[in-house]
């Protein structure tokens, strides 16, 4: 079967991951988490202090920034390693979710993951989630889906994740956070996020994760079907 680009962008917390991550498994594709990558960056950047209003120093951080993504040996999910190490758990702490969005502001920065994300989905048959997959790094995507849900949802859903994850955080700190990363996300020069033209809007306030998934994977099929006439 003819494999195709999925791009799957919205605002934070719309459960974008772990539907992309769904949606890869039913259709034997690899599931790739730009954001991660933008996590990572900032971990990075944190733990070495640097300075990222120096254009300089950002770039001298980035040349010797590495990031892979290898299978957990149990659960296969994809996991997230910075210079070798492993941080899939470091990366989604408040300290890293409070600083990357004025990590991925930085022109350096997109410019460096944006080349690397399109090497990712070269042979295509990939599943990518972010702000600006859909928009800059997979224009020609042949599925485009933008995915939005209610503020108090979004945040209720993270707290609960939050919390499964052993830390407990209150739903307005989460709400801020949320709300203050769209903001940063859809106002910056650089790539905001915006829905594509020819993105497929899906609204997941109300919808059960299953619902979400089948609802994708069926666009998924529609597209490949029309790519093998
Ligand atoms: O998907 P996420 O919430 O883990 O992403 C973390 C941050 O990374 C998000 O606030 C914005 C940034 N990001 C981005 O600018 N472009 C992407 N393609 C993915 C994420």
């Amino acid at each position: 079967m003819q494999k195709i680009v999925i791009a799957i962008d919205g605002y934070s917390g719309c459960g974008k991951s772990s539907t992309a991550k769904s949606v890869a498994k039913q259709l034997g594709y690899t599931y790739i988490d730009s954001g991660a990558m933008y996590r990572a960056a900032t971990l990075y950047f944190l733990n070495n202090n640097v300075d990222i209003s120096s254009p300089q120093q950002v770039r001298n951080y980035l040349d010797s920034l590495d990031i892979t993504f290898r299978p957990n040996p149990e659960s296969k999910d994809q996991e997230t390693y910075l210079n070798g190490v492993n941080v899939e758990q470091e990366i989604r702490t408040m300290k890293v979710s409070d600083y990357v969005s004025e990590v991925s502001k930085l022109k350096e920065v997109r410019n460096e993951l944006v080349s690397q994300q399109q090497k990712m989905g070269r042979e295509k048959g990939v599943v990518m989630d972010g702000r600006d997959i859909g928009t800059v790094v997979f224009p020609e995507a042949e599925l485009k889906v933008f995915m939005t849900a209610d503020l108090n949802i979004r945040a209720v859903r993270r707290q609960k994740e939050l919390q499964e994850k052993g830390s407990k955080i209150a739903l307005e700190k989460i709400i801020q956070n949320l709300s203050e990363r769209d903001k940063i996300d859809s106002g910056r020069k650089e790539s905001p996020l915006i829905k594509a033209n020819d993105a497929v809007e899906v609204d997941t306030s109300h919808l059960q994760f299953e619902e979400q998934v089948n609802l994708i994977v069926e666009l998924a099929y529609k597209k490949i079907a029309v790519n093998q006439d």
